[in-house]
């Protein structure tokens, strides 16, 4: 039971989960548009085994090593969405490479590909490219059309590389107002279409992160979409964007109040340590899954400072489940999650790729 369970421990909701991972994949196979979820957000083994059972064509990866602890899982296609550029990793990705079936890196601009080229030569390996393009978020990728076209050329004329396609990052729809959303998604595939056009290739399109992914994936001429968030939600995809129904959120901490040193405030024993030091742009940590209008505003680093009009409620010794702000890095920071039914406790998984970020 989870009344059983000490404090803080991060909880999935597998129906919840069941249901998320379901209803993306549905939308994908509706549209034939390939899902390939980013793993970053779950990193478990026991997740990603979920998401290629119910279609997902391939994983994302954020990182090699994250790669490598998600083989279990039977992955056969893994995207490395992140600038390789260290030869020093030229044997493992050589090993990720021969065992499994395709592996897909990216370029994300003309200094990072030719040192991608040199750690490819090193590891004697011809790999699939996915160039990225900034469509606005301002992090990796192209930034001018000639931007593109150099680093397409230089892949086009590589011995290692092999063209496949476009991919992008689209993050900055999370602080887009959501009424902009589909404005901002049409710009994005006119984007790369006319990109695609100048090239002259039939080359792929993948776009789409947990904002904007089911409606990237209706759209023509979009090949793949890679969300992550989706599988739990957080308030980052709550609060604002609505894309996600409270209801459908699989991931809480549950923590227990510990003190009251003021009216106004309520210490719980979940802190920076638990739900990461990421906040929502209007500063919130996390919030009450009971929806109760207290949250976490401010963290220490095992407590929450936890205010607002029904803090008074809360007793000393009450345990309460926590949304956190962002779901990716709290659940880095868990050893294991405990699987929910209902109020039954029904598994244990580990967070195989915890802490991988080499
Ligand atoms: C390259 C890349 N692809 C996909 C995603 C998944 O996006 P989301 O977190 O919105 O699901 C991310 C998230 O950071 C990313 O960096």
């Amino acid at each position: 039971m989870i009344n059983d369970l000490l404090t803080p421990t991060m909880l999935i909701d597998r129906d919840r989960l069941q249901g998320n991972i379901k209803r993306m994949q549905q939308v994908c196979d509706a549209h034939q548009t390939e899902l390939w979820p980013h793993i970053k957000t779950h990193k478990m083994v026991e997740v990603a085994r979920m998401q290629l059972t119910a279609g997902a064509k391939g994983l994302v990866c954020a990182k090699l090593s994250e790669a490598e602890a998600i083989l279990p899982s039977g992955v056969q296609r893994i995207f490395i969405a992140h600038s390789l550029v260290d030869h020093r990793l030229a044997p493992r990705l050589s090993a990720l490479g021969r065992a499994i079936d395709l592996l897909i890196v990216a370029a994300t601009s003309y200094e990072q590909v030719q040192a991608l080229g040199s750690l490819l030569e090193a590891a004697r390996m011809r790999l699939q490219i996915l160039v990225a393009v900034d469509t606005g978020l301002g992090r990796e990728g192209t930034r001018s059309d000639d931007d593109t076209l150099r680093v397409v050329h230089y892949v086009q004329k590589h011995e290692n590389m092999v063209l496949r396609g476009f991919y992008t990052h689209e993050g900055h729809t999370y602080g887009a107002r959501p009424e902009e959303t589909d404005a901002c998604i049409d710009g994005v595939v006119q984007q790369l279409t006319a990109l695609r056009e100048k090239v002259g290739e039939p080359l792929e399109l993948w776009p789409g992160c947990s904002v904007t992914a089911d409606r990237m994936a209706a759209r023509q001429g979009v090949t793949a979409v890679r969300p992550g968030t989706y599988v739990f939600g957080d308030l980052s995809l709550t609060a604002k964007h609505d894309v996600m129904r409270w209801d459908d959120l699989a991931a809480t901490v549950l923590t227990t109040v510990v003190d009251r040193p003021t009216k106004e405030l309520a210490l719980v024993d979940a802190g920076s340590k638990t739900l990461s030091g990421d906040k929502t742009a209007e500063g919130l940590s996390g919030s009450l899954f009971d929806r109760r209008y207290a949250h976490v505003t401010k963290c220490s680093e095992e407590h929450g400072w936890t205010t607002g009009a029904d803090v008074d409620t809360l007793k000393i010794g009450e345990r309460v489940r926590l949304v956190p702000a962002h779901i990716c890095p709290a659940i880095n920071l868990a050893n294991e999650v405990k699987v929910i039914s209902g109020d039954e406790v029904v598994d244990t998984w580990l967070v195989d790729a915890r802490g991988c970020v080499q």
